[in-house]
């Protein structure tokens, strides 16, 4: 009677599942604006060496910290020893706050998806958006619609939820990026796009790439919450798991590699800057919709693109409190939804107003979207992973030899684990707080 824990239904079911949960905005919106921030093709090659070494193993960690406790996150620690329960609850909390910015962008994306359906007609996208964030209402209830779709899904279950939502949204997702790119590289000067990708300048090489790098690795493999975990521990137990990881891993390069040949040629090709930030996908891009043929149904395809990869994130994000509250207050799917959509909208709905009437709250000059990003990625993500390499490697034992045959690599994956991994996210850990 113990183990009437969901399951999935086949192995691709479940990379399906991981791979919605690796790519999401950090491939498609944010990847897009680190690179270029951070030099172009020189940090995507410091990226693409850090997620298939350092981050391999982490991501292997957590996925076998779940498939073999078969528990939802506080479930699992607690297995290992009860005083770790504390590490579980961690994630958990991760697992809320990340959600209460993620899904911010949700809801501008979702606002921005519905003005491209009825008329992309934006003539100042810097004051459009200005304006857009600064809109209590309009913010406010695209965040609530955003996380209401992710939390119906969830509800509705890992089969008819989670596992309908991959199955359509990722395949949908590998479709239109393909079209986009095939438009982006019809354009004049597309070139000088490919160029900014795949052609590095060294120079621009430092410190700061690397670190960038790795927090952009880190989160868009989704480790350090606890999603792998859970989805982890739904895995049936004959599943091989390494081919999984591979393909989490190898998805997550493409699609960010991709995102940004769709991205830079067109931004190139109108002669805009690659490095705007944050707002190249809702400032810049627009302006590039706004000057080629068929503009406004690329402009839809692009956000539902964004609307699909951030559905898929952001479920498996809230399916960590989800597994907790069900498991462990042993309640109903549905009410632990309900619990998770009203913490998720309390959080969530003051960062979505720190763009407009809650701009001036702020805590060491940050405001509260902010709080919640650095508290989360520059803290909790790597404390969490740093916590994982250690207890998997060191008290639950998980050994290379359990993944590799080869006797040269599983060393090298014992020692990462219990050694370099860890020493190697303090760094970063002390470096990201500074
Ligand atoms: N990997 C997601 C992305 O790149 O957008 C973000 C993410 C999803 C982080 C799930 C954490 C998580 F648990």
């Amino acid at each position: 009677m113990e183990n009437k824990r969901p399951t999935w239904s086949s192995r691709y079911s479940f990379i399906l599942a991981a791979i919605g949960s690796a790519v999401g905005l950090g491939n498609i919106w944010r990847f897009p604006y680190v690179m270029g921030q951070n030099g172009g093709a020189v940090f995507l090659i410091t990226y693409v060496i850090l997620i298939t070494t350092l981050c391999f193993v982490p991501l292997m960690a957590e996925l076998m910290f779940g498939k073999i406790t078969k528990k939802d996150c506080i479930g699992a620690y607690e297995q290992v020893n009860t005083k770790f329960k504390i590490f579980g609850f961690l994630n958990n909390v991760t697992a809320i706050i990340i959600p209460s910015f993620y899904f911010v962008i949700g809801g501008w994306i979702i606002y921005y998806m519905i003005k491209s359906f009825v008329n992309f007609n934006i003539e100042n996208p810097v004051e459009y958006l200005s304006n857009f964030i600064q809109n209590p209402y309009a913010t406010s209830i695209s965040t609530i619609i955003f996380l209401f779709i992710c939390t119906f899904f969830m509800a509705r279950g890992i089969k008819k939820g989670i596992e309908f939502v991959n199955n359509y949204m990722i395949p949908l997702l590998a479709v239109i990026l393909i079209v986009l790119i095939a438009a982006s590289l019809n354009l004049p000067n597309a070139n000088l796009g490919l160029e900014y990708v795949f052609k590095p300048d060294f120079s621009k090489f430092n410190s700061q790439t690397v670190l960038t790098a790795m927090g952009q690795a880190f989160f868009t493999l989704s480790v350090g919450t606890g999603a792998l975990l859970t989805y982890g521990s739904y895995i049936k137990e004959d599943k091989c798991i390494v081919q999984s990881a591979y393909t989490i891993i190898f998805s997550s390069i493409l699609f960010s590699v991709l995102a940004g040949i769709m991205i830079f040629p067109a931004v190139f090709s109108f002669g805009l800057e690659a490095n705007s930030g944050a707002g190249l996908v809702f400032v810049t891009l627009p302006k590039v919709f706004m000057q080629i043929p068929h503009g406004g149904i690329i402009a839809s395809a692009f956000f539902i693109l964004l609307f699909c990869a951030a559905i898929t994130s952001g479920i498996s994000m809230l399916e960590v409190p989800c597994a907790t509250l069900v498991e462990r207050l042993k309640i109903s799917r549905l009410k632990a939804c309900i619990i998770i959509f009203f913490a998720v909208a309390l959080i969530s709905i003051p960062a979505t107003l720190s763009f407009g009437i809650l701009g001036n709250i702020k805590l060491f000059g940050k405001t509260i979207f902010d709080i919640l990003d650095f508290s989360a990625s520059n803290i909790l993500l790597p404390l969490n992973s740093i916590i994982l390499c250690l207890i998997a490697g060191w008290f639950l034992k998980i050994k290379g030899e359990m993944i590799f045959k080869n006797d040269i690599f599983a060393k090298i994956f014992d020692i990462g684990l219990k050694y370099i991994v860890p020493m190697v996210l303090i760094i970063i850990f002390y470096l990201g707080l500074r």
